[in-house]
């Protein structure tokens, strides 16, 4: 069966609710998916690398920090050096989500790192493919899905004085599946075409 790996960190639980909307998404394509965290696989011999090696597509996912890809998910990304040397992921699918506090917050800079990532492996890059929901007067902030108009991936708003209860707000969350459920559609013809 296709099967869809989610691998992401979460510092505070936001970038999770996140990630697990994403899993929804491609389960709702009806597909296999698992959900890992990247602090379980901070190194190349230790972890759940058979989860990763054993998927069609694998989702990154990390919030925003300082610009860039939180540090664990960086550890992560740097264990991912082993099966580089091997290209063992060469032509999976590959997509990403991220999450911030600011409106921007500089996450554009999170998502190309994420597709770097996956470019180095020899992947195959799926964007979020869901127009912006607010570039319009007559646009609605508080229900519009890719309200941040981003085409590379998911990029998230959980403004830092909320809990992971109150945000990502419920059309960030749908975003998420709407990237889970077309990574999963593609991995489907992309399993079937290979
Ligand atoms: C160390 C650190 C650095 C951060 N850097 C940024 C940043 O560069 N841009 C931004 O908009 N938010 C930044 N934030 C806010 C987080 O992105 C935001 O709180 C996010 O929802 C945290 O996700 P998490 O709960 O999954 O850890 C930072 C937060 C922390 C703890």
């Amino acid at each position: 069966m296709t099967k869809v790996a989610i691998v992401y960190h979460s510092g505070y639980g936001h970038t999770a609710k996140l990630a697990e909307a994403v899993e929804e998404g491609v389960r709702r394509a009806g597909v296999d998916a698992v959900l890992l965290k990247a602090d379980d696989l901070t190194k190349p011999d230790e972890g759940p690398w058979d989860e990763l090696n054993s998927a069609d597509a694998i989702i990154f996912g990390a919030p925003t920090y300082m610009g860039s890809a939180s540090a664990t998910f960086k550890a992560f990304q740097d264990a991912t050096s082993k099966v580089w040397m091997t290209q063992g992921w060469a032509d999976k699918l590959a997509a990403g989500f991220t999450n911030s506090g600011s409106v921007s917050g500089d996450k554009l800079q999170t998502l190309q790192q994420f597709a770097i990532l996956a470019a180095q492996h020899g992947m195959v890059w799926v964007g979020l493919g869901v127009p912006s929901g607010f570039n319009m007067k007559e646009h609605r902030w508080d229900d519009a899905t890719n309200r941040g108009g981003y085409w590379l991936g998911v990029g998230a708003h959980s403004p830092v004085d909320t809990s992971p209860e109150e945000a990502p707000v419920a059309c960030e969350l749908e975003t998420g599946r709407l990237l889970g459920e077309r990574v999963a559609k593609s991995a489907i013809r992309w399993t079937q075409t290979a």
